[in-house]
C-alpha cells in the first residue's frame, strides 16, 4: 500500500533546510482510509473516563512492502543510512477530552531518531509546535521523562526556550510531518479530541519495543540457532546487538556497594553483564563475524571457549542477535 503522495527526494532538501518537512496531503488516500477504520475500531474500544493518551500498535498493511516503502522514503528525505533503517514505533494516539493544552515541551526517547505524525482527526485549535534548529542534542535515554529528570534546572526547555518563538504547525488530517524526535523539542497544542498515527524510526539499529517484524524474527531465529552451534561453528556465526538491548549499567549493591554491571533488554529482565560481556558488546559495531570480534576484544585464544559461553548467554538473554544464515550441520 502507499504510504506517502510527495516525492522524497524535493522534501530532502526542505528537511536538510529546515530540520522537519510538513507536507499538506502528503498521505495517501488508501492509508489513510485504512487508518482510520483501525482509529473508528480503536476509539469504539477506549474507556471513555481514562485521562491519559489512548494508545494501540497500528498494525501496518502489508507490513513488509509498506515497510520497505516508508524506510525508503524516510532515509531519502532525512539522509539516513537506508540498510540501517528500522522500525521503533508504529502508534495510533487518541489525545482524550482533558489532554493539557500546553504540554512541556520534549524529546521522544533515543530509538525515535526520525518521527513521522500523520493526524487522523483533527482538533480545530491544535497546532504542532517545534524547535528544530536549537538544542539539537539527541536524547539518550530510553523515555522522554528520563531526559527531563536528567537536565539541570537551567537546561529546561521552558528556561531555553523562554520568549523564543517555535515553529507552529497546522497540520490537518492527512498531512504529513516528519521532524528529528529525538533531538528536537516538540509539542502539541490543545490536543484534546485529535488522533494521530506516528511512526518513529531510526537507522541505529534500535527497536526496544520490536516494533519492526525484523526484531522478532532475528530473535527467533538467534534462539534457534543458539541450541544448534557447536562451538567451532560460533567462530562462523555473526552476531549483531539485538536491537531490543536499550541500556549496560553500572550498578553497586547493598553488599559493600559492589560494583556489578547490568544489561537491559526491553520487555525482559536485566542481567548480569561480566566485563568480558560488555567489551564484547562496545566491539560490535553492525554484524560481525564472531571470529572478528573475540580478536577485536583481543583475548587469548585459550580463552575463546569461555568468551563464546559468554556470548551464548547473552543471545539467549536477548541482547545479542544471531544474524548469519548459518547452516547448521544437524
Ligand atoms: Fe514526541
Amino acid at each position: 500500500m502507499k504510504i506517502f503522495t510527495f516525492d522524497p527526494g524535493e522534501a530532502a532538501s526542505e528537511f536538510q533546510a529546515r530540520g522537519y518537512v510538513h507536507v499538506p496531503r502528503g498521505v495517501s488516500p488508501s492509508l489513510l482510509s485504512y487508518a482510520s477504520e483501525q482509529q473508528m475500531r480503536f476509539e469504539q474500544e477506549a474507556d471513555p473516563s481514562s485521562q491519559r493518551f489512548r494508545e494501540r500498535d497500528f498494525v501496518l498493511p502489508d507490513a513488509e512492502t509498506t515497510l520497505e516503502e516508508l524506510f525508503d522514503a524516510v532515509a531519502t528525505v532525512c539522509g539516513l543510512d537506508r540498510s540501517r533503517m528500522t522500525l521503533a514505533e508504529s502508534q495510533l494516539k487518541g489525545y482524550p477530552a482533558g489532554t493539557n493544552a500546553q504540554p512541556a515541551l520534549h524529546k521522544d526517547r533515543f530509538a525515535s531518531e526520525i518521527a513521522v505524525g500523520i493526524p487522523l482527526r483533527a482538533a480545530p485549535e491544535s497546532r504542532f509546535v517545534v524547535y528544530p534548529d536549537q538544542h539539537l542534542e539527541p536524547n539518550p535515554f530510553v523515555s522522554a521523562a528520563m531526559w527531563h529528570r536528567s537536565l539541570d534546572p537551567s537546561q529546561t526547555p521552558q528556561v531555553l526556550f523562554d520568549g523564543v518563538q517555535p515553529v507552529e504547525l497546522d497540520v490537518q488530517p492527512g498531512d504529513a510531518v516528519i521532524f528529528r524526535g529525538a533531538r528536537a523539542y516538540h509539542g502539541r497544542t490543545h490536543a484534546a479530541g485529535a488522533t494521530v498515527l506516528y511512526f518513529k524510526l531510526n537507522a541505529l539499529r534500535l527497536d526496544p519495543v520490536a516494533a519492526d517484524p525484523s526484531t522478532r524474527r532475528g530473535r527467533e531465529n538467534s534462539l534457534l540457532l543458539v541450541d544448534r552451534l557447536r562451538d567451532e561453528e560460533w567462530l562462523t556465526a555473526v552476531a549483531e546487538l539485538s536491537p531490543r538491548l536499550t541500556e549496560v549499567r553500572r550498578h553497586y549493591t547493598r553488599d559493600g556497594w559492589q560494583e556489578v554491571l547490568l544489561a537491559s533488554v526491553h520487555g525482559e529482565r536485566d542481567f548480569r553483564l561480566t566485563e568480558l560481556g560488555f567489551r564484547m558488546v562496545r566491539a560490535l559495531r553492525g554484524a560481525m563475524r564472531v571470529e572478528q570480534l573475540l580478536r577485536e576484544v583481543d583475548i587469548a585464544d585459550a580463552q575463546w571457549g569461555h568468551a563464546i559461553s559468554e556470548l551464548r548467554r547473552m543471545v539467549r538473554f536477548g541482547a545479542i542477535h544471531l544474524v548469519a544464515p548459518v547452516a547448521p550441520s544437524r
